[in-house]
């Protein structure tokens, strides 16, 4: 089929996710046929960097053929059978692996398939684990400018009201700390959460966050000390800590997991997005065996955890997930990562003097570049002059592909970005961004 044919096919049917589809039926879509390491390639033959790693999933590269060959081999064996009542050689190694790699005490895997169902199915876990213990705890604890996604658990915890502010009348009730990178120093949004734990602690069934980066609220790091100190918290006030790792997990941070730079085990770790080094849709929720041990029971006890999706587990992705593991553990991956984030900084720092550019936020490879109309008064742009979606237009055309977090944009490139590649992509952002704010 020609690509005209392909646009008005896609135009009369397809709807897509987070987009005006006012603004999309008069745009010409890219279709996207092939990728080769982090570059895409469209059906016009035309390349672009994956800058954004394919909304933060990829890992190793497009077309590893490690990765490739492990799908197709099980594909040779089954595609999908369910883990209802039944199980599968990938997914309990992938278990048992997970379980060697995530921070100490960690040992329960239980598989979804995207990073809002693992939320879900710890903050039901939380709930339920209350129950148990013969404790009506309601309550959860975010973190404002949180996000977790978008199924209706996850919105209700999740503090980017940009995104899902309609929907608050459908969601339960939640106790917003303000976000630790607004916090005038470490101390005061660790005083934040203890006030929130100290009000209902007895209601609280757990905390949710993202360690280390709030990445959908504009790439927003928190103060070192942080996650250590509010998992002190939550023991001391008796109340669990869910660890949402679907962005910061599998090497973003520079460490396999944001928990492991800060020396912290939750009782709860949502993985997804790079799991299956951004080949397929899984997730997993790793849970404690003292969460675990409060599921156990006789039928009539219905003590079950009654929740399960149709391709949980999945074999194909639990293969892919394993052999991306494999190329973490034979190529070193994450001792290969320093060097890249030192480059990354040191480009991000050129770039800040850029005259519309307020501030750079890093963590490993995960950045954010504000962008601003005054500098020095730290003025921002309007809304209605879309400066982000201007900005990566720019750059989709010059061969970059990412996205805004409105006046923030955001690059987290694949990790096996060569250092090459990674000075290449900062260099298109930045020329973009001097095009686009260039005053008149
Ligand atoms: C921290 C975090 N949690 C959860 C999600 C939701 O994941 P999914 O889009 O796979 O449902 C995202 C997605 O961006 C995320 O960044």
């Amino acid at each position: 089929m020609t690509n005209t044919e392909l646009t008005q096919l896609e135009k009369a049917h397809l709807w897509h996710p987070f987009t005006q589809m006012r603004d999309w039926e008069v745009s010409s879509p890219i279709f996207i046929e092939s990728g080769q390491g982090v570059k895409l390639r469209d059906m016009e033959g035309r390349e672009y960097y994956d800058a954004n790693s394919s909304m933060w999933l990829n890992v190793h590269g497009h077309r590893r053929p490690e990765i490739d060959a492990a799908v197709i081999a099980q594909i040779g064996k089954v595609a999908h059978s369910t883990m209802l009542g039944l199980t599968h050689e990938p997914g309990a190694r992938l278990a048992a692996r997970l379980a060697a790699l995530a921070p100490p005490g960690l040992t329960r895997v239980f598989y979804s398939d995207n990073g809002s169902t693992a939320n879900e199915v710890a903050l039901k876990m939380a709930f339920q684990y209350w129950r148990h213990q013969g404790q009506d705890r309601r309550r959860f604890i975010a973190l404002s400018e949180g996000y977790h996604g978008d199924t209706i658990g996850a919105v209700s915890v999740g503090g980017v009201g940009l995104f899902h502010g309609i929907f608050r009348d459908l969601l339960f009730e939640v106790d917003f700390v303000p976000s630790p990178a607004r916090a005038a120093s470490l101390e005061a949004a660790v005083q934040q959460m203890e006030a929130a734990l100290a009000a209902h602690n007895d209601e609280v069934c757990a905390v949710i966050l993202e360690p280390l980066v709030q990445m959908a609220g504009g790439i927003l790091t928190a103060p070192a000390g942080y996650l250590k100190a509010v998992r002190e918290l939550c023991d001391r006030y008796d109340v669990l800590l869910i660890a949402d790792e679907v962005a910061t997990g599998f090497g973003r941070t520079g460490a396999m997991f944001a928990c492991d730079l800060a020396g912290v085990s939750p009782d709860f770790l949502c993985l997804g997005k790079g799991l299956t080094g951004g080949y397929l849709p899984l997730a997993a929720t790793l849970a404690t065996d003292k969460i675990y041990d409060a599921f156990l029971g006789d039928y009539k006890e219905w003590k079950s955890f009654t929740h399960g999706h149709s391709y949980t587990g999945n074999p194909l992705a639990c293969a892919a997930a394993l052999a991306s593991l494999d190329i973490f553990e034979q190529e070193q991956v994450i001792d290969g990562l320093a060097p890249k984030i030192t480059l990354i900084r040191q480009i991000l720092s050129e770039i800040e003097s850029l005259p519309h550019v307020g501030g750079i936020r890093q963590c490993g490879l995960m950045a954010g570049i504000e962008i601003v109309r005054d500098k020095s008064r730290h003025e921002l742009y309007p809304f209605e002059d879309a400066i982000g979606v201007r900005i990566c237009r720019r750059a989709l055309a010059m061969g970059l592909i990412t996205r805004p977090l409105g006046h923030v944009i955001t690059f987290v490139p694949p990790l096996a970005s060569s250092p090459g590649e990674l000075t290449e992509m900062l260099g298109i952002l930045r020329e973009a961004i001097a095009w686009e704010t260039q005053d008149a």
